[in-house]
């Protein structure tokens, strides 16, 4: 018997930037990372001295999981979150506070819904899912 996949219909996140493009993206990233920029929390955990590289890193990584460009596997390869994430202290309050700038970055653009709605949960759930200590 073959096996049946109830779960192949297409990834809502891979959909967005077709419908909405880029610039929504990057705009929210930079409003987040405005944000982290002055966090008292999160901004420590960030070893480069400017943050211009690290906020490339995620706009490029949204728009190729959001279904647009691949810059991101060209320049980094696999994404390997989980990994890349182990080095920083990772607990709720963490976890929290990012999910915090980047619900107030939400709130600074305007990206319709659906996608909206799909873009927030799909980064709150990552976020969750990058935990790494209690
Ligand atoms: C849960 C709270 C999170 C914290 C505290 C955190 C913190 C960090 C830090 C400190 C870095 C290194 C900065 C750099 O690239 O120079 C980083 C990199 C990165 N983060 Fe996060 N992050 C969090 C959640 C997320 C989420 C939810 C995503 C994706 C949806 C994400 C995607 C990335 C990506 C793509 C990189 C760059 C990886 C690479 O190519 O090296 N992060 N993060």
């Amino acid at each position: 018997m073959a096996l049946q996949s109830t779960d192949d219909r297409p990834d809502p996140v891979f959909e967005i930037v077709p419908a909405i493009g880029a610039a929504p993206i990057e705009q929210l990233v930079a409003a987040f990372y405005r944000r982290v920029a002055t966090d008292d929390l999160l901004r420590p955990m960030y070893p480069d001295e400017a943050l211009d590289e690290a906020e490339q890193r995620l706009r490029d990584f949204l728009i190729f999981r959001c279904g647009g460009s691949e810059a991101y596997l060209t320049n980094r390869g696999h994404p390997r979150l989980r990994m890349r994430h182990a080095p920083f202290a990772i607990d709720q309050a963490a976890r929290d506070r990012w999910v915090k700038l980047m619900d107030e970055a939400f709130e600074e653009v305007n990206i319709p819904d659906p996608q909206r709605s799909t873009l927030q949960e799909f980064l709150r759930a990552t976020a969750t899912f990058l935990r790494n200590r209690e």
